[in-house]
């Protein structure tokens, strides 16, 4: 089906690093990871490109050692997206039913999915990525296929996700700029979402966070299919300021000790009346800060966090059913505790992310901040397929990657 080893790369310009993945598929499909570039980001906030020069500078260094440690040349990757811009929302596509006898045919389905794609989407931006969910014939609810039924007007529910068209095309601007083209923007949450989750979790219901560091992403499934998505522009890095500014230290230190000593659960009886020395910087004297004071801060952003997110997916009405729990992946995942905190907010079983049914090196594949990467990769991968299919005339879409 596939090219035999066909090489796919995943682009992630994240808060904190700039990834890449390279991976090859095999003739049936199974996917291997030969090589992860990464270098530290210094161009993006809130998961956006802000200094291009320096952007570029760093997807450089990451391509570079991607090239290297898998012996390829980069021509094309698979970019992921995230930032404030994207909106995810349910949509419907209304389309009458043209034809004299009104049976539904694909293209029909096609019209309807287009339609929703479209409706409501506001000027400047695109859809970067959407998936349908079921059709309505004339009143009939909650239709999987409506091929060859008869009716006069078909509804189609996608999910879809947009981004504005600029910031797009400023990622896009700024990876071509080194002679490699973008095979198609990717929405992050649904990149990592396809490197962790299982078949069967997305079956059950489940919920991924990824837990960057300037933004946080989320994608959950249930039944199968994605229902519900969104970014939030908070990430690790806004625990981080909170710690320097509460605390009164550097940036570094705050970010350092996070990870140190840092907790997502603020256990009172445990921290009371404990401090902490921090060294003191640029010649100051050490100082001791309060260890409670330090949990709190730190367990109130993320809480916060959780919060807005546990908020927002109160719209999915299938929620309420999910089985699977929640699987967290991204750097933030390594927190410590923050399984706890999950639990407390979301009443869910709560496990770290490890990516499936992929090979490479074991440390590769249980690394939460990988996960967006790999899954540009299997994106990718999935797409090829898709594309093979479609040429061997089995009728196939994109939906195969989120959907039923
Ligand atoms: N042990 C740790 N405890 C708490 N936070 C951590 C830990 N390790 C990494 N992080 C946080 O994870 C974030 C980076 O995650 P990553 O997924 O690489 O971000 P991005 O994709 O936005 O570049 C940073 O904010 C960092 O502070
Ligand atoms: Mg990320």
């Amino acid at each position: 089906m596939f090219d035999p080893g066909q090489v796919i790369v995943g682009l992630e310009i994240g808060t904190h690093k700039i990834c890449v993945a390279v991976g090859e598929a095999g003739p049936k499909g199974e996917l291997t990871i030969l090589g992860i570039g990464q270098c530290t980001s210094r161009g993006v906030r809130k998961g956006e490109i802000t200094d291009t020069q320096k952007a570029a500078e760093d997807i450089r260094t990451a391509l570079a050692e991607a090239e290297q440690q898998a012996n390829v040349e980069i021509q094309e990757v698979y970019l992921g997206i995230t930032g404030n811009h994207i909106t995810c929302e349910d949509s419907k596509g209304v389309h009458p039913i043209a034809s004299y006898d009104r049976t539904i045919t694909a293209e029909d389905m096609a019209d309807a999915v287009g339609n929703a794609k479209q409706f409501n989407c506001a000027a400047g931006n695109e859809v970067i990525d959407s998936v349908r969910q079921d059709y309505c014939v004339d009143d009939m609810t909650g239709v999987e296929n409506p091929i060859g039924l008869v009716g006069s007007v078909l509804t189609a529910s996608v999910h879809v996700i947009r981004g504005r068209t600029a910031r797009i095309e400023t990622a896009r601007r700024v990876v071509q700029s080194m002679q490699v083209s973008v095979a198609k923007p990717v929405f992050n949450g649904l990149a990592s979402a396809l490197a962790v989750l299982t078949p069967e979790q997305k079956r059950q219901g489940v919920l991924l966070i990824d837990l960057g560091a300037g933004a946080t992403e989320y994608a959950f499934f249930y039944g199968g299919m994605l229902r519900h998505s969104g970014v939030l522009p908070v990430g690790g890095d806004h625990v981080s300021n909170d710690l320097a500014c509460g605390l009164r230290i550097s940036i570094d230190q705050a970010e350092q000790l996070k990870r140190e000593i840092g907790s997502a659960v603020y256990d009172a009886a445990a921290v009371r009346g404990q401090y902490y020395e921090v060294p003191g910087e640029t010649g100051l004297e050490p100082r001791q800060i309060s260890l409670e004071n330090f949990q709190r801060i730190m367990s109130m952003r993320l809480e916060e966090t959780l919060e807005l997110i546990s908020r927002d997916l109160a719209r999915a009405e299938t929620f309420g059913l999910a089985q699977a729990g929640v699987v967290l992946c991204g750097g933030g995942a390594r927190t410590r505790d923050i399984e706890k905190l999950v639990y407390r907010i979301f009443s869910m079983d709560v496990v770290k992310a490890h990516t499936h049914a992929v090979s490479g090196p074991a440390d590769v594949l249980a690394n939460p901040e990988f996960a967006t990467a790999i899954g540009l990769v299997r994106y990718g991968a999935m797409r090829l397929q898709t594309r093979a299919r479609s040429r061997f005339g089995i009728r196939a879409t994109l939906q195969s990657l989120f959907g039923r």
